[in-house]
């Protein structure tokens, strides 16, 4: 049964039941799983009034969160989704963040002028990519020279124990989430990039900094990277 995945993908986003599911189920514990991270890899490198963009941002949940711990960055967060952006922008006005919501698509940042961010950040959205390397370049091109990307995403080769980890911080009743880790950990093959890809889509944008290779997260079925974008010669 042959079927375009992007296709689908695309369509479901446009579905409102299915936003609103994410944003209550899913993007709380995604929150939760980048926090430290996003706090040791992003914000302790960033000086105050720094501006910041995330690409893939869905319901914006990330972006308000990074707004608690600092208002005093610029922050915009974007989305191809202009369903994910509406909702994001709705929970940033109630959690009385001051947020930019863009629509985007990250193989076209173009709307954006090169070098305006400090940092850049994506988290579990280039899997989605149907071209990573794009995606990644059209990232690095917003940055400032010594600005840092980070990106993030589910781990492929990652443990059942790692997955049940996850799963423990969906807000869904007890009794579901051994079936939900077993099917979450059963649609890694199918849905996540295997490592090996994520190293040759960073060396493909052009990263050749030993240090921005993918690391897992330690119990969490994630990769993390981060890219200093060099100063200019
Ligand atoms: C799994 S969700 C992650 C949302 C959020 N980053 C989080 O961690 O909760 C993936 C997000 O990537 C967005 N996305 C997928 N492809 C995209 C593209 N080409 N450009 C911009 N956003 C994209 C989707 O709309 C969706 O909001």
């Amino acid at each position: 049964l042959g079927f375009d995945r992007q296709v689908v993908f695309r369509r479901l986003l446009k579905a409102r039941f299915f936003t609103r599911l994410y944003t209550r189920v899913i993007g709380p514990a995604s929150v939760q799983m980048f926090a430290e991270p996003l706090r040791t890899e992003l914000l302790e490198h960033l000086p105050a009034g720094s501006r910041v963009l995330e690409v893939g941002c869905g319901p914006g949940l990330q972006a308000v969160d990074l707004a608690r711990q600092r208002p005093d960055l610029e922050l915009t967060a974007s989305d191809f989704s202009a369903e994910f952006i509406d909702l994001g922008s709705a929970n940033a006005a109630r959690a009385g963040a001051a947020i930019r919501f863009v629509v985007a698509d990250a193989m076209d940042l173009s709307g954006f002028p090169a070098a305006s961010f400090d940092a850049v950040y994506s988290l579990t959205a280039i899997k989605h990519f149907p071209d990573p390397v794009r995606g990644l370049q059209q990232c690095l091109r917003l940055l400032k020279p010594g600005g840092r990307l980070l990106v993030a995403e589910i781990r492929r080769e990652s443990l059942l124990e790692e997955v049940a980890a996850l799963v423990a911080l969906f807000r869904v009743p007890g009794w579901l989430k051994g079936l939900m880790t077993r099917l979450v950990h059963g649609s890694l093959r199918e849905e996540c990039p295997p490592l090996v890809d994520i190293q040759r889509w960073l060396s493909d944008a052009g990263v050749v900094d030993p240090a921005a290779a993918p690391h897992a997260l330690v119990g969490r079925p994630a990769w993390v990277a981060t890219i200093v974008k060099p100063q200019a010669a």
